[in-house]
């Protein structure tokens, strides 16, 4: 069941401009002068009830103005928009109910009040049945270890509490559908762990569908079985995961320490990007030499200290597959 449904959807933002300095700034009171810029060039996508979609892209791509157009607190240039049978930012009142958003660079939480405090007045405000929203409220907060947490000010909170607190506003409510806008910022890998459990739970119990943005493809691969790419405003990639893994997560790239000097490394499949006293950085071309060849030689030949194996940063996928499509 098609649960989102975004059709040329297009935002331009058209901002005043304005040079430095008093002289320039009564100009522009005269004269305005004005930045356009095209954020979303008309895109479109499908997403189906209970999937978990990663929507990601470089910095500026439009994710956050997507996010924010489907949540509705943004009206788009153009374009059509359906989420479970409304127009986000027509129908916003009785919408929100039906959705949970997170935007890890903007709080939702009262920010001098303790997280708790907004959590009841979220009570109040999506109508959740008070036994429901006690047992909800006692397993959220057990869960992402946060009872004495959420009971001092948001505003003393460290950012990897506050972002907890975040998803469970926008969770308490048990939405159909939830927005997560780089909601793992601050973060550290526990937290991180829990909160990913908690999604992969809500999604196959409840049947939740989920949209997130972020930056670290690690978070992706476990939570998400389809990609949308955006890349300046345009969709390049929609589909699955594995598609992208096979074709372009061919290459790791592989850090090794050592406990003694030694140069000159040379394997099968190995690109020697940095070579200097105890620390060799490799590109791995997993078709040529698996990691285990790479390893086991490793071991074999050199005093390891540590070795260290990961997948090529996000954006230089996105790079690659954008150079590709340009030349289609
Ligand atoms: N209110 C605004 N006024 C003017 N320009 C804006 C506004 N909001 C966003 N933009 C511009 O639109 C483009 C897309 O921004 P958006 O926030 O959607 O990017 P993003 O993909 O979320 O990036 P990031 O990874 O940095 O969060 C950027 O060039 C940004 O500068
Ligand atoms: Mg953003």
């Amino acid at each position: 069941m098609v649960i989102i449904q975004v059709k040329n959807l297009k935002k331009v933002f058209k901002t005043h401009k304005r040079e430095p300095g008093l002289g320039n700034a009564l100009k522009s009171l005269v004269k305005r002068k004005y930045l356009v810029k095209t954020a979303l060039k008309g895109i479109s996508f499908e997403i189906n009830k209970g999937e978990v979609v990663g929507f990601i892209g470089p910095n500026g791509a439009g994710k956050s103005t997507t996010v924010k157009a489907l949540s509705g607190v943004l009206y788009p240039t153009s374009g059509d928009v359906n989420v479970l049978g409304y127009t986000p930012w027509k129908d916003r009142i009785k919408y929100v109910r039906n959705i949970g958003v997170v935007f890890g660079q903007k709080t939702q939480l009262w920010w001098d009040l303790p997280a708790i405090d907004s959590y009841y007045l979220n009570k109040q405000i999506y109508r959740i049945p008070s036994k429901e929203f006690k047992r909800r409220l006692n397993y959220m907060l057990k869960y992402l270890d946060l009872r004495e947490v959420s009971k001092k000010p948001v505003r003393d909170c460290s950012l990897g509490e506050r972002m907890k607190c975040e998803i469970v506003a926008a969770l308490l409510h048990n939405p159909k559908l939830v927005f997560l806008d780089e909601a793992s910022i601050g973060l550290d890998i526990i937290a991180k762990n829990l909160v990913r459990d908690f999604i992969i739970r809500q999604n196959q119990e409840q049947g939740t569908t989920f949209l997130i943005t972020t930056h670290d493809m690690q978070e992706i691969e476990r939570l998400c079985q389809r990609l949308i790419i955006i890349n300046h405003g345009e969709i390049i990639y929609d589909g699955g995961i594995e598609h992208i893994k096979k074709r372009y997560l061919k290459k790791k790239l592989v850090h090794v320490k050592l406990e003694t000097k030694k140069n000159n490394f040379s394997f099968k499949g190995v690109k020697v990007i940095k070579e200097k006293d105890y620390e060799i950085v490799l590109n791995l071309d997993t078709q040529i030499s698996s990691v285990k060849d790479l390893v086991d030689y490793l071991l074999k030949n050199y005093n390891v200290a540590d070795i260290n194996i990961s997948d090529p940063p996000i954006e230089e996928i996105i790079e690659k597959i954008y150079r590709e499509k340009k030349r289609i």
